[in-house]
């Protein structure tokens, strides 16, 4: 089984960034720890992150034939980018939505999420280990559907 996770715009600057909304880990940290859990769980994982959303659809499309499944936070373009969402339907995969914060105990703007209704599930509110929650759905929904 091979797995994508993929990280949207700023999450670059994970640790540095608002740590009191996205606390200290910074994003090597975090794919470090989800390479640990799949590894554990018997599962090769690729990680990218990118600022541009062209670059999150490229990826998202080289992810059809190569890939299982997604864990994606799309940060800031899951509230704006029909793109993102329309590259997720093109390649059919499976994907689960994540988010470090709770976006529905924040502004409005982040409630609505573009990508949600077409989500396995929507994890969000548990740092990162709404990552490591959301793979492990992914994984354990695979493997029931295998
Ligand atoms: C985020 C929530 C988004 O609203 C925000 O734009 C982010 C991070 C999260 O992980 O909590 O950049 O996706």
């Amino acid at each position: 089984m091979r797995l994508l996770v993929l990280h949207g715009p700023n999450l670059n600057l994970l640790g540095q960034r608002e740590p009191g909304l996205y606390g200290s880990s910074n994003l090597e940290a975090i794919d470090g720890a989800l390479r640990q859990q799949a590894a554990g769980l018997g599962v090769e994982l690729a990680c990218f992150q990118s600022n541009h959303e062209g670059a999150l659809v490229d990826r998202i499309q080289q992810a059809a034939g190569t890939c299982d499944g997604i864990v994606i936070n799309a940060a800031a373009y899951t509230h704006t980018s029909v793109a993102i969402r329309d590259a997720l339907l093109a390649v059919a995969l499976p994907f689960v939505e994540v988010h470090l914060s709770n976006t529905h105990a924040r502004e409005r703007f982040r409630h609505r999420s573009l990508l949600a209704d077409r989500a396995l599930g929507v994890i969000c509110g548990f740092g990162p280990t709404s990552y490591g929650l959301g793979l492990e759905g992914l994984v354990a929904h695979l493997r029931a559907a295998a």
